[in-house]
C-alpha cells in the first residue's frame, strides 16, 4: 500500500474513498462524460489516454466510422483527460454529459419472469437463465442437443459447450464453432449464439450434415460483472501482479503472436495480454474445445459489439493477406449482402487488421492458424455506434438475427463445399 500510495495510485484506484459506501456499489456512471475523440492515424488508436482502464475511464470502442474512438471519463477527471487530448491535439465532441441517463432507456419496459428453461430475446437474459435454457433443450432433445463443461472460471462459474448436430446421423461431420461472449460488456454476443442455437434445433437441414460447437458465454466471469456491477466492463476477472488492475482481455490471450500489436502487457489497459499464452481457464477452455475437432472444423466465428463488421484474419497485423484471403472476402460480402437484405443494416467486410484495428492473440487468427480451416471470422454486430456497447433491449431481437442470417450463408458455403 505504502508503495502504490507512493506512486500516486491509491486515490485514483480504490473504490472505497467514501465512508458510508463501504459496501460495493454498482458503478451507476452519473455525471461521466462520454468523448469522442478524432484521430489522424493508426497509432494514435493505441494512446495510452484511450486504453487505459481505471475507477475514472471507460474506453468504450469504436463506431464504424473510421479513425473514431470514444471513451467515458468521470466528472472528476473530466478536466485533466480534456488537457491530455488537447496536448496531443486530439480534436474530440462531447456526446453525452450524464451516461447514467444513456444507461436508463436501454431496458426494456416488460419484465416478465423467464419460464424455469426457455429463452427470450426481448431482453438480455441472465448467465443462469442460459445455463438452465441449455440444460432442458439438451435434457427434451438429447439426439439433437448436448452439453459440456469446457473449464471452470475462478468464480466458479462453468465454461459451457453446446453441441447441435442431428445424432441421428452417424458420421464424420464438418464442424462450425461459434463463441460468443468472449468481452463482458458485448451483451448481444451471448444472446445471438443462444439464438442461433434456438434456430439450428428447429433447422433439420442445416444439422444434418454439420455439427455445430457452440460455446455461448466464454467469460461468464465478466457477463455476471457487467450484468450486477459496472456495465462497461470488458475483460475477465483474474487478479493481476498489479493489484489494482483486474482483469485479462481473453481476445488477447491466445497463443499466435501473443502480446504482439495491438495488445498491452500493462494490466490496466482493456487490451491486456495476461502474464502469458492462454494463461486464463476461459482461453485454454476454448482452445481445448478447438483442438478436439481441429481437423473437422470447417468454420470459426466469434461474435463481438459494437460496429457491424465482418473480418477475417490476419488481425495481427497488416503487412501480409491471409492466404485465403479471396474466398474469406467473397463469403464474408455474401453475409454482408444478406444481412442487409433482411434486416436493412450495412456491416463493413475486411481483414480485422485493416478495416478495425490491429489485435494480437485474438482467437480468430490463433483458430487460423492452429486449424488451416477455410472460414473464419469475427463479426462484431449492432450497432453502428449511436449507443454502442449499450444496445437497449429492444434491439436485441434484430440483432440477434443479423447473426443467424450471417450463419445460414456460411453454413450453406460449408456444405457446398463438402
Ligand atoms: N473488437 C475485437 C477485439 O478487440 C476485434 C478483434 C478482431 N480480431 C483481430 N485479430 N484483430 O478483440
Ligand atoms: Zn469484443
Amino acid at each position: 500500500i505504502v508503495v502504490a500510495a507512493a506512486l500516486g495510485i491509491i486515490a485514483t484506484q480504490l473504490p472505497i474513498a467514501d465512508s458510508n459506501k463501504l459496501l460495493p456499489q454498482m458503478m451507476d456512471y452519473k455525471e461521466w462524460t462520454v468523448l469522442e475523440i478524432t484521430l489522424e492515424n493508426t497509432e494514435q488508436k493505441n494512446l495510452d489516454i484511450l486504453q487505459l482502464e481505471n475507477q475514472d475511464i471507460r474506453p468504450m470502442g469504436s463506431p464504424s466510422t473510421p479513425y473514431v474512438s470514444r471513451i467515458a471519463v468521470s466528472p472528476k477527471k473530466l478536466k485533466e483527460v480534456k488537457k491530455e487530448l488537447n496536448d496531443h491535439r486530439l480534436s474530440f465532441k462531447i456526446l453525452t454529459t450524464d451516461l447514467s441517463r444513456e444507461l436508463l432507456p436501454t431496458v426494456a419496459a416488460s419484465r416478465e419472469e423467464l419460464a424455469h428453461g426457455s429463452s427470450t430475446y426481448d431482453r438480455y437474459m441472465t448467465f443462469k437463465e442460459m445455463e438452465n435454457h441449455i440444460d432442458a433443450l439438451s435434457t427434451h432433445l438429447p439426439n439433437k442437443v448436448k452439453h459440456k463443461v469446457k473449464g471452470k472460471t475462478l468464480e466458479g462459474h462453468d465454461i459451457h459447450l453446446v453441441t447441435v448436430s442431428d445424432y441421428t446421423i452417424d458420421e464424420d461431420k464438418s464442424v462450425i464453432f461459434v463463441e460468443g461472449g468472449i468481452h463482458a460488456r458485448e451483451w448481444i454476443s451471448p444472446a445471438a449464439a443462444m439464438n442461433l442455437i434456438d434456430h439450428l434445433v428447429e433447422s433439420p437441414a442445416l444439422t444434418k450434415h454439420i455439427e455445430w460447437h457452440i460455446m455461448p458465454v466464454v467469460n461468464p466471469d465478466g457477463y455476471v460483472y457487467s450484468k450486477s456491477w459496472d456495465r462497461l466492463w470488458r475483460k475477465n476477472r483474474s487478479g493481476t501482479w498489479f493489484f489494482f488492475c483486474t482483469g485479462v482481455d481473453l481476445n488477447r490471450n491466445f497463443g499466435f503472436h501473443w502480446a504482439g500489436d495491438g495488445a498491452s502487457t500493462n494490466p490496466c489497459k482493456q487490451n491486456y495480454a495476461g502474464e502469458s499464452q492462454f494463461s486464463e481457464k476461459e482461453s485454454k477452455a476454448v482452445r481445448d474445445a478447438v483442438l478436439e475437432v481441429k481437423d473437422r472444423i470447417e468454420a470459426y466465428v466469434t461474435f463481438h459489439s459494437y460496429g457491424q463488421y465482418i473480418m477475417y484474419p490476419w488481425g495481427h497485423t497488416v503487412k501480409t493477406q491471409h492466404e485465403n484471403h479471396e474466398s474469406l472476402d467473397k463469403v464474408g460480402q455474401a453475409m454482408a449482402k444478406a444481412i442487409l437484405t433482411a434486416e436493412g443494416k450495412r456491416y463493413k467486410v475486411g481483414p480485422a487488421g485493416k478495416v478495425l484495428y490491429v489485435a494480437s492473440g485474438a482467437s480468430d487468427d490463433w483458430v487460423a492458424n492452429v486449424t488451416g480451416a477455410p472460414y473464419i471470422y469475427t463479426i462484431e454486430l449492432r450497432d453502428d455506434g449511436s449507443y454502442g456497447f449499450i444496445l437497449p433491449e429492444t434491439k436485441i431481437q434484430a440483432g440477434v438475427n443479423d447473426a443467424w442470417v450471417a450463419m445460414q450463408v456460411i453454413a450453406k458455403e460449408v456444405m457446398d463445399q463438402s
